[in-house]
């Protein structure tokens, strides 16, 4: 998500704490900052905006120094603005932190009763707080920062300088990637590789709980427990573009397979199992609006416009609420029928759709109450709704929308579960099961990215057909319009999804032996299941070719179908996460196979701002 970069030497920091900062530029981010320690003194330059701001800032007044550490942001909790710009500092002590705080709003209110004062609104702040107490009672300060970080709940990488030690740059990670980089008299840390490649290949990568001490001579490790351990010294060979991507060829191919992280973000922090609640912050709807409202607008476009499909079963089923999809570039056209008892909310990865944009304002100006779920903090649609719930994806780079998906899924899942016990449609132990469902999605989805290998083979078999048919019924009608989306976006081979039960009014002429069928046939919900059987039976009487996305325990398919995909069974409302992503390496690899610009398909924007 955010960047970090840490450097400790012989040489001035700034300019390489910038020029680091810049190799994580392509990520796209909302502030940046960095903290230098020269004689015992911190000085710290902070920049809202593009990184050329904060590096206008710094060779006006360049802060000397040869320790120091980095951020670029990209905004979680809290606003893009200066004061929320990493580093955050507090009596001598400064942080730069990736992650997320869960239990902040706790940490803040019990250091506030111990007298301290925030200057942002972030959580990560709590990290400069907590190790400035522990400094104070006397500890040094890689053991400060370890007794720091017991009592955080959550997700970090987190570096750390301290003016009562200018030698030293302290880092741990737990969930959140963190680097070490070796060189002769001098050593760096990062969230990423790319920020090191132009100083050293040699790197360490840390793992989870451990804590590192750099100096300028050394680099120790040391474990959750505290003691002292070798990690792997690696010698990265990828070019920098290829550092970009983690390794991975393509950034499409690298947000396919962090999705399981992307959801359990999303997830943090705000599953309340044993309550039957979700904690979504900023939701401000009063229990008796929520028992009042009428009607669900959900307002998107393209890949978010489906996720908004397999929405509308999910609060419709757990809330018993009638819900609307609604393509915002025809809502705002014609005249809809909108009312005081109404929700719209705004689906978007960017928050910057212009159509989608102008729904919620066309919404909210008739008097519905308006949400977005988005994955950008800041965004337009953020700023013009009444609340937002982030989908905590982390950026988005290629144009092909994937981890935006699965996480948007997430996030209304979340919020059908909150509506179902705010309306009473939903008992405590209902609640508790669909919550106990949402908590092993990221284990389901890190399972099915296994069937990579058997995706390449149907994507080799097929990568020349002309057209595609997609089917799903029930929650899976969804799945088949983005498994569509997606490779016609990035493959350029025309295809179209279905509801299954419609094909009989029209596609079923296209079927013949040349046109693969892509059937999306999890086992539950059954009734959909029985109906996609006869689906498999009229595009093989056809000679069509069935490509069929099943459970691993189904028997009956595979005699039926020319290549089967399996996915781990899922629950129905939940089933869209899961069986979307066999569809997304599919586009993939037939785009990839065929020779395409994967990242950057042709006449697509990653964000469409005008009509
Ligand atoms: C498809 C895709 C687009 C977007 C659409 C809406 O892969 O990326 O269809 O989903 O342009 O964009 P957002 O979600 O940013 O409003």
């Amino acid at each position: 998500m955010c960047g970090i970069v840490g450097y400790v030497g012989d040489k001035e920091s700034a300019p390489i704490l910038v020029s680091g900062l810049k190799r994580l530029e392509y990520r796209g981010y909302d502030s940046a900052g960095l903290a230098v320690l020269h004689r015992n003194q911190l000085n710290v330059v902070r920049a809202t905006g593009k990184l050329r701001n904060l590096e206008n800032r710094v060779v006006a007044e360049p802060p000397k120094g040869t320790i120091g550490i980095g951020h670029t942001r990209w905004a979680t909790h809290g606003r893009p603005s200066d004061e929320n710009a990493h580093p955050h500092t507090y009596e001598g002590v400064a942080v730069v932190h990736n992650g997320i705080i869960e239990n902040h709003l706790e940490l803040k209110a019990t250091l506030k009763g111990r007298g301290h004062a925030f200057s942002s609104e972030t959580d990560s702040e709590v990290f400069a707080h907590l190790i400035s107490e522990e400094l104070k009672r006397g500890l040094e300060l890689p053991k400060a920062v370890r007794a720091a970080i017991t009592h955080v709940k959550g997700t970090y990488a987190l570096a750390v300088v301290a003016e009562n030690d200018p030698e030293h740059i302290v880092c741990t990670k737990d969930a959140s990637p963190m680097v070490l980089g070796l060189s002769e008299g001098q050593n760096f840390v990062a969230s990423d590789v790319p920020a090191l490649l132009e100083h050293t290949r040699d790197v360490i990568f840390l793992e989870e709980g451990d804590l590192a001490v750099l100096s300028a001579a050394k680099a120790e490790v040391f474990d959750r427990q505290g003691r002292p351990v070798n990690r792997p010294i690696r010698r990265i060979d990828w070019t920098p573009m290829m550092a970009e991507k983690g390794g991975h060829k393509h950034f499409m191919h690298k947000e396919i397979h962090e999705q399981p992280r992307a959801i359990a973000d999303t997830l943090r922090g705000r599953v309340l199992r044993t309550q039957g609640d979700v904690h979504l912050e900023g939701f401000n709807l009063e229990p008796e609006v929520v028992k009042g409202l009428t009607k669900v607008t959900m307002l998107a476009c393209g890949t978010s416009w489906h996720s908004g499909l397999a929405g509308k079963l999910m609060i419709e089923s757990l809330a018993r609420l009638p819900v609307e999809v609604e393509l915002a570039s025809e809502f705002r056209y014609r005249d809809p029928i909108v009312e005081k008892s109404h929700l719209a909310i705004a689906i978007s990865q960017s928050g910057e759709t212009a159509d989608t944009l102008a729904a919620l304002k066309e919404a909210k100006a008739r008097g519905a109450r308006t949400m977005a779920v988005c994955n950008v903090i800041g965004s337009a649609m953020t700023r013009e709704a009444d609340f937002t719930v982030l989908t905590n994806a982390g950026p988005e780079i290629g144009v092909a929308s994937t981890k935006a998906f699965t996480t948007q899924l997430v996030a209304l899942y979340m919020l059908a579960v909150k509506l179902g016990r705010m309306r009473g449609t939903l008992s405590l132990e209902a609640a508790q099961k669909h919550l106990t469902y949402l908590t092993e999605v990221p284990k389901m989805v890190e399972d099915v990215l296994r069937c990579e290998p058997e995706v390449k083979k149907v994507a080799r078999a097929y990568l020349g057909a002309r057209d595609f048919l997609f089917l799903g019924r029930g929650p899976m009608h969804s799945v088949a319009l983005e498994g569509a989306l997606k490779l016609k976006e990035i493959s350029y081979i025309h295809a179209e999804g279905y509801a299954g039960g419609e094909m009989k009014h029209g596609p079923i002429a296209l079927i013949d032996e040349t046109l693969p069928v892509v059937v999306i046939a999890p086992k539950e919900p059954k009734v959909a299941y029985e109906k996609i059987l006869g689906n498999i039976e009229e595009v093989r009487a056809r000679g069509g070719k069935v490509i069929a996305i099943i459970d691993e325990g189904d028997q009956h398919v595979p005699g039926l179908a020319d290549a089967v995909i399996r996915i781990p069974s899922a629950p129905a409302l939940l089933a869209p996460v899961v069986a979307t992503i066999p569809l997304q390496l599919l586009a993939y690899h037939v785009a990839d196979m065929r020779g395409n610009d994967v990242d950057q398909p042709r006449n697509l924007a990653k964000s469409v701002t005008v009509e």
